[in-house]
């Protein structure tokens, strides 16, 4: 465990059906922005502008009258990217950076009243990790507070309503993009995390008492497992079900997981993946290969077998098999989605490209294909 990483450890007084009746609820609207600390803020952002569709809107950094850092503001949809580095080395993101690789540092969610929020987590046994800050500019004003979660991650709580700038204070907005092309990326979807084995009940229960989650689902390591390797899941969401959290762990296995390689790659639990939804997977995913973003494969034979499993779909089949897209059905639907590699050097941080079809699950019945890509990834990184 990295020594500044907090314990799951919400009091005894924190039963969330007491605390929600005399509090109310901890106001989470959404997703307010996901911030990336990397070694390179300004190729990454160039990275995230090229080859997935992010349209650069804001910037901070020397010129705007911040001396430390360099933040560059990505949108796509409803999706705010923040690509953050520090420009000495004695910054809190270059420590980060030099352990954890490049890597996400704050999934914040939009909040009613950060104060509200900020206090009622702690009530309940948060860490906190930044005191509600009240910054203003001529575009109005913002409140930020942050509470820390697993190693070095941290959820903020932005309360924006009165703000109308680009993003905070301190950001000038960027005019124009020249390398703007969406690629259909609508909204964030979830952000799962690994945590080490043996943690991932404690923060199921945290998400549960301290921001009033729900588990959405388990999956057992008879669910998600292989002939070699295996893990476990629970899936926390927020009451108004606009916030997915899967939380992994590793389960024991013949070989190293998956997850085990990111924990000792990360040195530490971190946001493994961030799921991304379009609304046309086939013209999203041809988009992005076209700009050199890289995907697993997928078995031939995978197709073979989920054309019988999943039945009809309106997609044609033959597209999804040139594309690599895995489909999976349950009671209310379809889902279609697609891994990429690794984004950055170190095996951590992937994303997933996800489309609805009715279903709210997240792709069972393609666990076991996808872990085996995964696994010939490992392999040939001589990880497994
Ligand atoms: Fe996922």
């Amino acid at each position: 465990m990295p020594p500044t990483s907090p314990r799951p450890s919400p009091d005894a007084s924190s039963d969330p059906t007491t605390a929600s009746s005399d509090r109310g609820n901890v106001g989470i609207e959404g997703y307010d922005a996901v911030e990336f600390w990397v070694g390179n803020a300004r190729q990454a952002a160039h990275f995230y502008r090229s080859a997935f569709g992010f349209r650069l809107v804001g910037y901070a950094g020397p010129e705007t009258g911040v001396h430390d850092r360099a933040s560059y503001v990505l949108e796509q949809g409803s999706i705010r990217f923040v690509v953050s580095g520090a420009l000495a080395s004695d910054h809190p993101i270059a420590g980060h950076q030099r352990r954890h690789g490049d890597g996400i540092r704050d999934v914040a969610f939009r909040v009613d009243n950060a104060e509200d929020t900020f206090t009622t987590a702690l009530d309940r046994g948060a860490t906190p990790h930044r005191k509600p800050t009240v910054l203003e500019d001529e575009h109005g004003k913002l409140v930020v507070a942050a509470i820390a979660v697993y190693g070095d991650t941290v959820h903020s709580f932005v309360q924006r309503q009165d703000y109308s700038g680009v993003y905070a204070p301190g950001y000038e907005p960027v005019a124009d993009d020249p390398l703007a092309s969406d690629v259909g990326l609508a909204r964030i979807d979830h952000a799962v995390a690994n945590v080490p084995e043996g943690e991932m009940d404690a923060w199921s229960r945290f998400y549960q008492s301290v921001l009033e989650f729900s588990q959405l689902r388990h999956f057992d390591d008879e669910a998600i497992s292989t002939d070699v390797t295996a893990l476990m899941s629970k899936v926390l969401t927020d009451e108004r079900g606009r916030i997915k959290l899967p939380i992994n762990e590793p389960a024991p296995g013949e070989k190293r997981s998956q997850i085990e390689e990111y924990l000792e790659a990360y040195e530490g639990p971190g946001i493994q993946h961030l799921a991304l939804e379009t609304d046309d997977i086939v013209s999203s995913v041809s988009a992005l290969r076209s700009r050199g973003v890289g995907f697993l494969p997928v078995p031939d034979e995978y197709y073979a077998d989920t054309r019988q499993r999943v039945g009809d779909v309106d997609e044609s089949w033959a597209d999804l098999q040139q594309l690599g897209i895995l489909v999976d059905r349950d009671d209310e639907g379809y889902l279609l989605q697609i891994f990429t590699e690794p984004v950055q050097d170190r095996p951590t941080i992937f994303f997933e490209i996800i489309q609805r079809q009715g279903s709210q699950g997240f792709g069972v019945g393609n666990f076991r294909a996808l872990f085996e890509a995964i696994e010939g990834a490992q392999r040939r990184r001589g990880n497994l």
